[in-house]
């Protein structure tokens, strides 16, 4: 029986997945005995399609490379058009929601009210929003549990690099003391680029050229971002909850060149520092900029390259790298949570 999937918002991210089933189809199929098929995909600007039987995720591209759009898509009898988010989460008979529009960083809409659907209809949710997340983690997973639906957000911290999966399965049986890491790409690629002498709005723009930038980059040079994705991580890696406010932040726009340069001349590399440690008295986050010895590994990332350590009482310092943003890469994330909900493990 194939797997069907419905794809609430269908930018970058989710047509990074599309272009992962085309390519991997045969290869799901063989190796894996696995089958997807995508039955709806919604979004506001590039419009709507519903097909019991599958979309033809070929002509889907087709559509959008043509006119930005799904509407060059060849329909059928059975093609249905025109519907919203929310009739089509409720009408599409999908196993799985992929929820992958754009993360509000403010109340997790419309992403939140979204999973909440999705999850009360008994389908599963998979998401690279870190929004609904970071805000209603508990929430939602008493919704999943209550009928008897999962929701999997791997690519939330550091898209396709393993990161929650890792702590969780690959770790276990380890006491994580501290995480710490490099994971907003964009600031990164800043610092690295003003490393080489470029100024920080150059380099800001450049980020955004790229597509590593949010929506609103405030939340990656402010060090908001990383703040959310420290609050997921707690409940992940700790399986505790951290309040925004209680994650201390600085973020990177006061840094100066003549910081950096001087910083050099002491050896030493400037980089926006994520952390979070289980305390005694309870777990305490902060994410700020430290200028960093040379041999600390994180200051070897560069780029909108990201790293995080896990501190674990047995296996020792852990430190994985990684991208954490791209189309493929964070379409990536997508993918290994649906085959692990196909899997029925983790
Ligand atoms: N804007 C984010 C970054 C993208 O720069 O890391 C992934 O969350």
């Amino acid at each position: 029986m194939p797997h069907k999937l419905a794809l609430i918002g269908f930018g970058t991210v989710a047509q990074g997945l599309v272009e992962i089933l085309l390519r991997k189809e045969q290869e799901l199929r063989d190796r894996h005995g696995m089958e997807f098929v995508v039955v709806a995909i919604t979004d506001p600007i590039k419009g709507s399609l519903y097909d019991p039987s599958g979309l033809d995720l070929s002509a889907v591209m087709n559509s959008l490379e043509s006119s930005g759009s799904l509407g060059q898509y060849p329909k059928s009898q059975d093609t249905t058009t025109g519907w919203d988010s929310f009739l089509t989460i409720d009408q599409c008979g999908a196993d799985t929601v992929i929820e992958a529009t754009y993360t509000n960083v403010v109340d997790g809409q419309p992403g939140l009210d979204h999973c909440r659907a999705a999850l009360r209809s008994g389908k599963n949710v998979v998401t690279t929003n870190k929004g609904p997340i970071a805000l209603a983690f508990d929430e939602l997973q008493s919704l999943a549990a209550r009928h008897g639906a999962r929701i999997l957000f791997e690519g939330t911290v550091m898209s396709g690099t393993p990161v929650l999966r890792l702590a969780a399965t690959t770790l276990v049986g380890n006491e994580i003391r501290k995480v710490r890491g490099i994971l907003n790409g964009t600031s990164n690629f800043i610092l690295s680029k003003m490393d080489e002498g470029m100024a920080f709005d150059d380099a800001l723009g450049e980020a955004q050229r790229l597509g590593y930038a949010e929506a609103d980059p405030t939340a990656d040079v402010d060090g908001y971002d990383a703040q959310y994705k420290l609050q997921i991580l707690a409940h992940a890696v700790f399986g505790t909850r951290i309040a925004r406010e209680e994650i201390a932040r600085t973020g990177i726009r006061q840094i100066t060149p003549q910081q950096i340069a001087q910083a050099k001349t002491e050896g030493r590399r400037y980089k926006l520092i994520a952390q979070l440690e289980n305390t005694a008295s309870g777990m305490r986050g902060s994410v700020a900029p430290e200028a960093l010895a040379m041999d600390d590994p994180l200051s070897a990332i560069h780029g909108a390259m990201n790293a995080i350590s896990f501190d674990c009482d047995l296996s020792g310092d852990v430190t994985v790298v990684g991208p954490g943003a791209g189309r493929l890469e964070t379409g990536y994330a997508l993918l290994v949570d649906c085959m692990n909900l196909v899997r029925h493990n983790v």
